[in-house]
């Protein structure tokens, strides 16, 4: 039966245009090319050039999505909401100006700070205003810059993340529709806040001690975070599939949190889904955190891997520690 539910119209991805090979971080630190490859799956990443901010990433990828809506025949959006873990500064949020930048008005504007599972709590909340009739047309980005935020002597996250941002419109529809977000699989576990994190900026270290120099660090515990992001990835897409009435058989595509391609091969086993179903970027982009479920779409999407009504399970992992799943049917989008 029909249900009120957020329709996917436009996508839009950008990545700021300098590349950094694994052979120019292996000049700069104790790690080779082979490594990265093997224990990653990353060829390279992208970083933004000085000066350049999240919010522009995101002006970027947003601007490229409603021009793909446009399009597909889509009106004014009345909702900003911005993925992200590198705003441009503490406060205020980088929604509103992202919405400005784009001459959306005054609208709605938001951030969500989930770490990488950021880009589907976003389109959770999205569609939630869009179905509870809060708002009718909505902007999701994710985007991050994260490159000033890798510690330069820190290999075991240094070669790992890159910067980028990708972008959705939704409208109000019905699940029946091509595009449809069907449901969604939202969880979390703070006892584990401890594993990743970015502590600069933050009340706690700013109530208990002075700022430390590696204050402004990601840091992270590569190897737990493994192991949770596997199995919790596994246990939210088998939930979303359940909530959804899906098989898994029945997913066309698997686009998980690029992370590590490790990571995504497992999951793929704990799924008991084929490798060929796996939307895979992290090659070309490393983790971009917020960014990388947007990014693979419009990859997949770019390369013609997806078709009218594909069913396709989005599932992330990240700080928090959070993790999330959305089950989507694909529409007809035509990128810019
Ligand atoms: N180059 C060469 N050697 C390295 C590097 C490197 N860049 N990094 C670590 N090593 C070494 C280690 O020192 C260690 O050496 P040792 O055996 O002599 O002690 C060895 O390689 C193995 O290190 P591990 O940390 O065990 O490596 P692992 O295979 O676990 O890979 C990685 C590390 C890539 C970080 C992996 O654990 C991972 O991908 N974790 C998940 C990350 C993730 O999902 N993050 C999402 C959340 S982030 C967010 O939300 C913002």
């Amino acid at each position: 039966m029909s249900r009120p539910a957020a329709v996917l119209t436009g996508l839009g991805a950008y990545v700021p245009p300098r590349t950094v090979p694994n052979e120019e971080l292996s000049r700069r630190m104790d790690t080779s090319d082979e490594w990265i490859v093997q224990r990653t799956g990353i060829s390279q990443r992208h970083w933004a050039d000085p000066g350049v901010a999240t919010s522009d990433l995101a002006v970027e990828a947003g601007h490229r999505a409603l021009k793909s809506a446009v399009s597909g025949g889509f009106g004014d959006i009345d909702m900003v909401v911005v993925a992200t873990t590198t705003p441009d500064q503490q406060c205020p949020a980088t929604a509103p100006d992202v919405a400005a930048r784009l001459d959306l008005g005054t609208v709605a504007a938001l951030d969500v700070a989930a770490g990488c599972t950021g880009f589907v709590y976003a389109l959770a909340t999205a569609s939630a205003a869009l179905v509870a009739g809060y708002a009718e047309r909505a902007l999701v980005v994710g985007a991050e810059t994260f490159h000033p935020f890798l510690n330069p002597a820190d290999r075991g996250t240094a070669v790992i993340f890159g910067d980028g941002a990708g972008a959705v419109t939704l409208r109000r529809g019905t699940s029946d529709e091509a595009g449809a977000v069907q449901t969604v699989d939202l969880g979390s576990d703070g006892t584990l806040k401890d594993l990743v994190g970015i502590p600069g900026n933050g009340s706690r270290p700013r109530s208990t001690r002075p700022m430390q120099p590696d204050d402004q660090y990601l840091y992270m515990h590569g190897k737990e975070i493994f192991a949770h992001a596997v199995n919790r990835m596994a246990q939210s897409s088998s939930a979303v599939l359940a909530k959804a009435g899906w098989d898994v058989d029945e997913v066309d595509h698997v686009v998980g949190h690029q992370a590590n391609l490790r990571i995504l091969h497992a999951l793929a086993r704990e799924l008991g889904v084929d490798r060929e179903r796996l939307v895979c970027h992290i090659d070309q982009v490393g983790n971009t955190s917020a960014a990388s479920i947007p990014l693979a779409l419009a990859d997949a999407a770019a390369k013609g891997h997806f078709q009218l009504h594909d069913r396709l399970l989005l599932t992330a992992f990240g700080a928090g520690l959070a993790w999330g799943s959305a089950a989507i049917t694909w529409p007809e989008i035509t990128l810019a």
